[in-house]
């Protein structure tokens, strides 16, 4: 049995839905799976666990200032364990930028970091126009405009691969 910590950022809630799936698949072997916010929780002691998993989303370009903080404060601690990155954004719904050597906000995060996960994926994240205020449905829809996505200001749309996300589980639970 092995004691493992999911730490995610999000904004929206998609990471933390991910997150929870993860969890569940996790946990189906002898494991316990502890689920945190970084936002809500930035100073968890880590040491308490065997296994450490980190997911954030993408947002205007970048993973949260919280995320950088975190993986800063605890380089030492996570090399030192079995650990692993994902990260969240709709870049990846293309198949050329779905892989952690083809989509861009990955590759430039690992450049920005010290710490060099074990494990990586990258999952494809979820759009919901109306839930956003004015100005972010505003930008996200231009960017979406610029990259040939959808649109339409009544747009709700996942791409998320639950398979792949339940994949990485497994790998998670063998590493
Ligand atoms: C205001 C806003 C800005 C975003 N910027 C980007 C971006 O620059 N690149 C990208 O690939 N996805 C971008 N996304 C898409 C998010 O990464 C996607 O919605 C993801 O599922 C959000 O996960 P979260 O709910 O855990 O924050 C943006 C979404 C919003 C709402």
């Amino acid at each position: 049995m092995a004691n493992i910590l999911i730490i995610y950022s999000t904004t929206d809630g998609h990471t933390h839905d991910i997150s929870l799936r993860l969890q569940q698949v996790i946990g189906e072997g002898d494991n316990s799976v502890t689920l945190l916010s970084v936002k809500d929780d930035p100073y968890v002691d880590i040491s308490q666990f065997d296994k450490i998993v980190v997911g954030a989303s993408i947002r205007y370009g970048k993973h949260s200032r919280e995320v950088y903080e975190f993986i800063k404060t605890n380089k030492q601690l996570l090399e030192n364990k079995p650990n692993a990155f994902f990260s969240v954004n709709v870049v990846a719904r293309k198949p050329n930028k779905n892989q952690p050597h083809t989509n861009p906000y990955l590759i430039k995060f690992l450049k920005q970091i010290s710490w060099q996960p074990k494990e990586l994926a990258v999952f494809a994240g979820r759009l919901d126009y109306p839930k956003y205020s004015f100005w972010d449905r505003l930008m996200i829809r231009l960017i979406m405009w610029m990259t040939n996505g959808p649109t339409a200001p009544d747009t709700v749309v996942e791409y998320t691969d639950w398979e792949q996300v339940e994949s990485f589980g497994r790998l998670v639970d063998k590493m």
